[in-house]
């Protein structure tokens, strides 16, 4: 759904670029040729269980070694390194005291004022073992569900980190959500405790966390919760529950910094993370310990080709699964030196990566197309904030995720960010892969802007038709990965039936990951390009979201929602922006009145969901555009999103009068 920038010259052009590695960087990358790649990719093949065994024994360190490597017994709920055990927290701190690592700086934290604190392995160490102890005091166990509700804080990856250290599975929820989005995950955790702040502060302004914890709380279903920790991230007064309610200076006053780590069996879910999916619930994505920390740890080698003196800054929040693994897990395990940035890319200016990029010497850079189509846009109309304002020159690796990125976006990357020397590793993967599963290598692969070009070695990626058939290269098709890696989802939180369904369809007979993207391979060099989700999953600035979701809150304002559709059209900025087809209970509202409403039923539902849920159009009709057996014809409603002419056979309408209406914008 979300199509690259088509036509212009540059992307005409786009097919014949290649950029191959830069020799110097290849000399000295981890992985520095494409023989070395398929060199991986072939002892992978000839003996897979062997090659992951290899892998899990050298980035892992295991309490007790595993002797079984996958158990396939019951498709497709596979087990990895199911008899070993170890604890990720151990494998993100503890390992590196006594090494050169112990009083390296784990952290570099940028607040959004700009202010900056360091603090190395050995000091995150002992804060995240007091704060362990902290949650043991409030009588978390292991097994426990809690749920943090964060600022982009070294707070809310200590959060994490002690989580997983005493084996209670988090379930972070990104800082934007609503109260309602927040109580529907405590209660299908069934979380004990809650860690929050008071407030979180975002481009100059204070925003409130503690307060929407309070009203998920009082919306009901929420008697699990015993306790709700409290980050003072500013002075600000904040509403306390005698009882139930505990700052951060209170729960860990007087706690030890030592806490010894608990091992924990391979499969123990380390995590659950909320993503959208087909239908209007979210779907809670849940993984494992021993592969996920395996593949956060490898991907930081492989993908990044981190090195003891990098850099690496990852743009992402830890609410979304690239602040998971590539900042609360990732860099820790591969015991790299990170950029943690509280504030957003436009505060005070447009020209704040770039600035910070100089400041902390950032060699590897990690961020999202929607976060570089921004910043272009700005660089173009205030040259103050226009990179070439900064020395860059500390750069070494670029990477994009979350979407596909155009190749016009790519060329302003590689050029202006870039200087023209830095690979740009455009990294495919998803909330339930875990970890990057198509990406190029950046010593190994020759680049093609707007291609996540091949598989990591061990993944079997392919192009198959509905059937499960592949597909010859050249030909568009369905994403599939058809064996099961080690980081992969281990199943949906309290719903392995719809796990199954939704990921492992039976026509594909039932073992085959299917992605939910389309994609298709180049005749010649089989490299992937992302064609968008197939399902009805909207990418939205890079974060998903279901289209059943933003409908089921649009429909629930029952006073003024009769019915509601929404697509998604392609966007410039946002990749795609949502597009809501509503109908009122009352007459079809026109003109300034329909402007009204609009704005009503878009806070609706950012109070419903969240901010990024707001559509941004809402479109009004008598009715929607049906068969006549009643089916909403949303092909139809896709291309009135884009404002094309409709071509497609409208004779099994229903209702055509209504198309008019559904096409004016008010
Ligand atoms: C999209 C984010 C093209 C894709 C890590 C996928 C991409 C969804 C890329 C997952 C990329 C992610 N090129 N599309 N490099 N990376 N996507 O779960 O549609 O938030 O299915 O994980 O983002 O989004 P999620």
């Amino acid at each position: 759904m979300t199509a690259p920038a088509q036509g212009t010259i540059e992307s005409v052009l786009v097919e014949n670029r290649v950029f191959p590695p830069p020799a110097s960087l290849s000399a000295t990358a981890r992985v520095g040729s494409m023989e070395a790649y398929q060199a991986l990719c072939a002892e992978a093949e000839s003996d897979f269980e062997g090659f992951w065994a290899n892998r899990a024994r050298e980035h892992v360190q295991w309490t007790k070694p595993f002797t079984e490597v996958l158990d396939q017994s019951t498709p497709p709920f596979f087990k990895w390194f199911q008899d070993g055990e170890l604890n990720v927290s151990a494998n993100c701190l503890d390992k590196h005291i006594g090494t050169p690592v112990e009083n390296k700086n784990a952290i570099i934290f940028e607040a959004d004022d700009g202010q900056v604190s360091q603090i190395t392995y050995r000091e995150l160490l002992d804060r995240v073992g007091a704060f362990a102890n902290a949650l043991k005091a409030q009588g978390v166990q292991k097994g426990d569900r809690v749920l943090i509700y964060m600022p982009m804080t070294v707070e809310g990856i200590v959060a994490m980190q002690a989580c997983a250290r005493i084996g209670a599975t988090h379930s972070v929820v990104f800082g934007g959500f609503s109260a309602k989005a927040v109580n529907e995950r405590v209660i299908d955790a069934g979380a004990v405790l809650i860690i929050t702040a008071n407030f979180q502060m975002r481009g100059g302004k204070e925003l409130p966390l503690k307060a929407i914890v309070d009203d998920a709380l009082a919306m009901g279903g929420c008697d699990t919760v015993k306790k709700v920790l409290v980050y003072e991230r500013t002075q600000t007064a904040w509403n306390k529950v005698e009882g139930r309610d505990l700052s951060f200076g209170e729960a860990l006053a007087g706690q030890s910094k030592d806490c010894a780590p608990v091992p924990v069996n391979a499969e123990h879910p380390l995590f659950i993370l909320y993503t959208s999916g087909s239908t209007g619930k979210p779907k809670g994505v849940q993984h494992a310990s021993g592969g996920y920390i395996l593949w956060a740890k490898m991907t930081m080698e492989w993908t990044f080709d981190l090195q003891s003196n990098d850099v690496f800054w990852c743009t992402a929040d830890i609410g979304w699964i690239t602040g998971h693994t590539y900042i609360a897990y990732g860099p820790l395990a591969a015991g790299a030196t990170q950029v943690v940035f509280e504030g957003v890319p436009t505060f005070p200016n447009a020209g704040r990566f770039w600035q910070m990029i100089e400041r902390h010497r950032v060699s590897i850079f990690y961020t999202a197309p929607t976060a570089i189509r921004s910043l272009i846009k700005a660089a173009d109309s205030d040259d103050k904030v226009h990179p070439r304002n900064w020395d860059l020159s500390s750069l070494r690796i670029l990477g994009s995720v979350g979407e596909p990125i155009n190749p016009e976006a790519w060329m302003w990357y590689y050029r202006n960010i870039g200087g023209e020397r830095c690979p740009i590793v455009d990294t495919f993967w998803q909330t339930e892969n875990g970890g990057h599963v198509i990406t190029p290598l950046p010593g190994a692969t020759p680049l093609v802007p707007g291609s996540c070009t091949l598989p990591l070695p061990g993944i079997v990626a392919q192009i198959v038709d509905e059937t499960g058939k592949e597909l010859p290269n050249g030909t568009g098709g369905i994403l599939v990965i058809s064996k099961p890696w080690p980081s992969m989802i281990r199943t949906i939180w309290n719903d392995p039936e719809r796990f199954k369904k939704a990921y492992f369809p039976e026509e594909m007979g039932g073992s085959i990951y299917l992605a939910g993207d389309g994609a298709v391979r180049d005749a010649k060099t089989g490299y992937f390009r992302i064609t968008g989700r197939i399902d009805d999953v909207l990418n939205v600035s890079g974060h998903r979201m279901g289209t059943m979701e933003i409908e089921s809150a649009l429909v629930s304002k029952t006073d003024l929602v009769a019915e509601a559709a929404v697509v998604g059209r392609p966007d410039d900025m946002t990749g795609e922006a949502i597009c809501a087809f509503v109908v009122l209970k009352r007459s079809r509202p026109t003109g300034e009145e329909a402007k009204q409403i609009a704005k009503e039923l878009r806070d609706w539902v950012a109070k419903e969901i969240g901010p990024i849920a707001k559509p941004k159009d809402i479109r009004f009709g008598d009715n929607l555009p049906k068969t006549r057996s009643g089916k909403i014809m949303r092909r139809l409603l896709r291309s009135i999103a884009k404002g094309e002419a409709i071509t497609q056979d409208t004779s099994t309408l229903e209702n055509p009068a209504i198309l008019d209406q559904l096409s004016d914008t008010h």
